[in-house]
């Protein structure tokens, strides 16, 4: 098959939700309806437990399943989906921000009885800020729920993009009859049970006007024909293009714990999603069809196994063709590797990749010789920019226990820097401790467990005087020079020795933003 041919059939996204709205319940479902499961159940019984996730042995747990299940990959009708998890615990919400600089669109499910969440808030600003194309599921209406039109015109507000309502619910809970199809004209009668595999078992019934719909459903289908008049009118018509500039958003109404309205959403992933397109490399523009290999670094990740410190470097690709055993250039340092045991993610097996393309992902195991950002091409010197990095909003000092383990601190909280887990800060008046900064608590506790059993050192903690970092830059260098040595006591280096300003509330940045008006702040550090 030609490579154009293969870019064309891919379709790589991620699923965002706030926690318990159904994602998992979703992803699995979507796993069954494509035939990569046989039997549901296999993605749930391996989610750790969400309530439990500040207990060490939880973290090292959900660390090992995530490795295995946070990548998927299935082929339904003639296409290949790549399907990325996003963790739902917001004090990993920088892992899931740059998952979302690897797909090409979202998946966001939406819990009819809570409306838009606050996580799903702030993925949705990272994917507008993108401009990721959203389709919406709005899950659970097997209970009691919101009114359909609230939840649309919430979605509106916080989304700022247009819902386009592919379905709608016929009476909700107790009295759901099932989801109207508005551009088939036909009506899918809901059967309760998580038995079947294909939505054509299902019971449809032709026309709004049908009589019989009228018959079955009552005040339930009044009320839902009133409903798609009104958004028939009032809603914008479906326009493709809108929908990949991030502009308008497809709406689906089901129940996944139900299997109801999943084809739907598969259907519409294949139909609607786009396939991967061009990537903008400070070089040049990266074309997913052109021959020669070239991919990005977006997730690195430990391995199960603490004792050997090997981590699967998670690469999707941007272009050419991927093979295994092809020699790989890493573009930041020039140096060479030529991974063997790369793997892929079908259906949450790890296996053994042979080939890979545009859109694809593939997991590369390695001792730390690749990091977060990183691109690897067949030679050309490429670097993508877009991998963002948010200023930490909680600080703490770091010192080791037993003064000899210093240089083991050193090493760990490297790797566990480039790895993502945490922000490090080298202060730039020598001496200070190291400080950790993180956008959630649980990052620290994660942090303290993995220099223990990683790494043999008993890391302290200790409260910090800031809570505030700020990259900064600035034109002219003089200006940069004299900010920097008036500053000295809050400035400290990140892991790529870029310089941050500390300050331990918003009046002090405040202050240095109007002493220094030369200096830019930045609250967000591309990589690259
Ligand atoms: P998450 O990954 O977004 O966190 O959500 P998850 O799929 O784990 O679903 C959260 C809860 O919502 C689960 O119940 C799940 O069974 C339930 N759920 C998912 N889809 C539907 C639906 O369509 N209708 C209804 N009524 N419930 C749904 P739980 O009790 O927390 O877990 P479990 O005991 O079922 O595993």
């Amino acid at each position: 098959m030609s490579l154009t041919r293969e870019v064309a059939r891919r379709r790589t996204f991620a699923i965002i939700s706030h926690p318990d709205a159904g994602k998992t319940t979703l992803t699995e479902k979507l796993l069954l309806f494509a035939g990569a499961i046989q039997i549901a159940g296999s993605v749930k019984a391996r989610k750790a437990s969400r309530h439990a996730s500040s207990d060490w042995m939880e973290i090292e747990k959900q660390r090992g399943i995530s490795v295995a299940s946070s990548v998927m990959q299935m082929e339904y009708r003639d296409c290949v989906i790549n399907l990325l998890d996003t963790p739902g615990h917001q004090d990993f919400s920088e892992d899931t921000y740059r998952v979302l600089t690897a797909v090409d669109a979202a998946l966001m499910v939406i819990d009819a009885a809570n409306g838009v969440e606050p996580q799903t808030k702030r993925l949705l600003q990272v994917c507008r800020a993108r401009n990721t194309p959203i389709l919406t599921f709005i899950n659970k209406l097997d209970r009691e729920v919101r009114e359909p039109l609230d939840l649309l015109s919430e979605i509106e507000s916080h989304l700022g993009m247009d819902t386009v309502p592919f379905s709608w619910p016929v009476g909700m809970g107790r009295s759901f009859g099932g989801v109207f199809d508005i551009r088939q004209g036909r009506m899918r009668v809901f059967r309760a049970g998580q038995e079947r595999r294909h939505d054509d078992e299902d019971e449809f019934i032709e026309g709004l006007d049908n009589p019989e719909i009228a018959r079955r459903y009552g005040d339930a289908y009044a009320k839902a024909r009133e409903e798609i008049e009104l958004i028939q009118a009032a809603s914008p018509e479906f326009d493709h293009e809108a929908f990949l500039g991030g502009k308008q958003t497809p709406v689906f109404f089901g129940s996944a714990i139900n299997n109801f309205g999943v084809q739907e959403v598969l259907d519409a992933l294949v139909d609607l999603a786009p396939h991967p397109g061009p990537r903008q490399a400070v070089q040049r523009e990266v074309q997913p069809d052109e021959p020669r290999f070239s991919g990005v670094v977006f997730k690195v990740q430990a391995n199960m196994d603490p004792a050997h410190r090997d981590r699967v470097a998670f690469v999707r690709v941007s272009s050419g063709r991927f093979e295994r055993g092809m020699k790989l250039k890493i573009a930041r340092n020039g140096k060479e590797m030529r991974p063997n045991n790369v793997v892929s993610f079908l259906s949450q097996r790890r296996e053994l990749l042979d080939e890979a393309y545009a859109g694809d992902i593939i997991g590369i195991p390695n001792h730390g010789v690749l990091q977060l950002g990183d691109v690897l091409t067949e030679g050309e010197h490429l670097q993508f920019t877009g991998l963002p990095f948010f200023a930490p909003e909680l600080f703490q000092a770091v010192e080791v226990k037993d003064p000899l383990r210093t240089k083991q601190l050193r090493i760990g909280l490297t790797q566990l820097g480039e790895e993502g887990a945490i922000q490090v800060f080298r202060p730039e008046a020598g001496g200070g401790a190291l400080l950790l900064g993180a956008v959630g608590q649980l990052q620290f506790e994660v942090v303290a467990h993995r220099l223990k059993t990683e790494y043999g050192v008993e890391a302290r903690l200790m409260p910090s005087r800031y809570n505030m970092a700020r990259w900064f830059t600035a034109e002219d260098p003089k200006v940069l020079q004299k900010f920097m040595s008036s500053n000295a006591a809050n400035i400290a280096y990140d892991v790529v020795d870029a310089p941050a300003f500390l300050a331990s509330s918003p009046a002090q940045l405040r202050v240095a933003q109007e002493l220094y008006p030369g200096i830019e702040f930045h609250a967000m550090r591309e990589h690259g």
